[in-house]
């Protein structure tokens, strides 16, 4: 199994995120967002009882775009680490998602997700 291409890294823009389904399953298995320049990916579920984050599409962030949030029961997530600095899961993280940036495109090895 080999990698796929999620988007365009200028479509993740900063102190945005965005959910992706590239396993093709009806609900994003995973988000990746832009914090201090740097793009990060985690698999979109919640350490408290694994569900998926978002309130509506793309919907990961606060408003001030500074943290991730489980819209669920308001876990606050570090969106640099993944950590849980408030909220029932406080100390757990999200399962960052390894990434690479080839010419442009941000791309995912999907073998991760099957674990
Ligand atoms: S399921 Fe995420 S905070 Fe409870």
């Amino acid at each position: 199994m080999g990698c796929v291409a999620l988007c365009r890294l200028d479509e993740v823009v900063e102190g945005q995120a965005r959910g992706f389904d590239p396993q093709g399953q009806g609900t994003d298995s995973l988000f990746v967002l832009r914090h201090g320049g740097q793009v990060r990916a985690y698999r979109n579920r919640c350490p408290h009882l694994q569900v998926a984050l978002e309130y509506r599409k793309d919907r990961f962030l606060s408003a001030d775009g500074q943290w991730v949030i489980c819209y669920a029961h308001g876990a606050r997530f570090r969106p640099e680490d993944g950590t849980c600095v408030h909220g029932p899961c406080r100390g757990q993280a999200l399962q960052a998602l390894e990434h690479q940036q080839v010419d442009g495109w941000l791309l995912l090895p999907l073998a991760q997700l099957e674990r």
